[in-house]
């Protein structure tokens, strides 16, 4: 496995003769890795005969400079986990070199899809996150790209962004991993005490109940308005949203509307901000 630092070294390993003769998976990723990452690593390699990772913590996408700086990183131990899961390429690029310069991002209007729930939380956040997947799919040019459903609405944002500027590019979505006791794996969980821990098992507690609920043809806003009570007075836990929403556009769903609907949550435990999702309909 490869390790390319710069924008440069990776123009030299696809310039060997014949690189464009196979197929190409990339996972984009922030680094600290973890079994999520490790799972869409492997999905990418059983669909493609070469895979590139790459590893960029993007401050366009960062609306919080203290959650910026706390960000893990740990390029070496990723670049290890990268390559035990079948990657070939780790692509590690500083933002100025991947941008040109200065990182900047325009701002994007795609209605709810980038201006409600995450959107309307992390203002900016989607368009850092266009900004830079763009970047990264111009540089490598992937055959497949492949994203995580724990980021359900990063999902949909980026399926417009292929299907505007990347028609070639087919995005295919890897499954929510969990850790035994349901918590959502996620690079900042490392950020979190065990008491922490705990607290934020909450929010998959209420995925499940809202889940049993849908299960059972319960109406959906009581389950909900019930769930959202239970986490306001969960200890340790900052709601700032449970809802049930349309996976595709993220509007919220109305009592009777047809199609698949995800319960999607956010909250912050100990200044850690969690995100998690569980279908209610498929
Ligand atoms: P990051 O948070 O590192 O996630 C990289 C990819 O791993 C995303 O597609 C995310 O959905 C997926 N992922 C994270 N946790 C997961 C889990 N528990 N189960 C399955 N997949 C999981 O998402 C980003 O980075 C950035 O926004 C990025 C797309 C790289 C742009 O900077």
């Amino acid at each position: 496995m490869v390790l390319l630092h710069s924008l440069e070294a990776l123009k030299d390993w696809q310039s060997n003769a014949g690189w464009y003769d196979e197929a190409t998976g990339f996972v984009p990723t922030m680094g600290a890795l973890h079994e999520g990452h490790s799972s869409l690593i492997r999905q990418a390699k059983s669909q493609c005969k070469r895979v590139v990772v790459s590893v960029l913590v993007n401050p366009t996408q960062f609306n919080d400079a203290a959650d910026f700086a706390a960000y893990p990183r740990t390029l070496e131990d990723d670049a290890a986990k990268a390559s035990a899961a079948g990657a070939d390429a780790v692509f590690a690029p500083t933002a100025e070199d991947l941008y040109g310069g200065k990182p900047s991002s325009k701002p994007i209007h795609w209605g709810s899809l980038t201006h409600a729930y995450e959107g309307a939380h992390r203002p900016g956040h989607f368009d850092g996150v266009v900004a830079v997947v763009d970047l990264l799919f111009q540089s490598i040019s992937p055959d497949v790209a492949v994203f995580g459903e724990k980021d359900l609405q990063q999902v949909a944002v980026v399926k417009r962004l292929a299907a505007e500027r990347h028609p070639g590019i087919e995005v295919v979505v890897g499954p929510l991993v969990r850790d035994r006791s349901g918590l959502a794996l996620s690079s900042r969980n490392a950020r979190l005490s065990d008491q922490g821990v705990e607290q934020a098992l909450a929010l998959s507690r209420s995925l499940r109940f809202l889940q049993d609920a849908a299960r059972k043809g319960e109406d959906w806003k009581g389950a909900l308005e019930r769930e959202r009570a239970a986490l306001a007075c969960s200890p340790g836990v900052t709601l700032e949203y449970l809802d049930a929403v349309d996976a595709s556009s993220f509007e919220p769903t109305q009592p009777g509307t047809s199609g698949a609907i995800h319960a999607v949550v956010a909250a912050h435990v100990e200044g850690v901000r969690l995100i998690d999702n569980a279908p209610l309909r498929t």
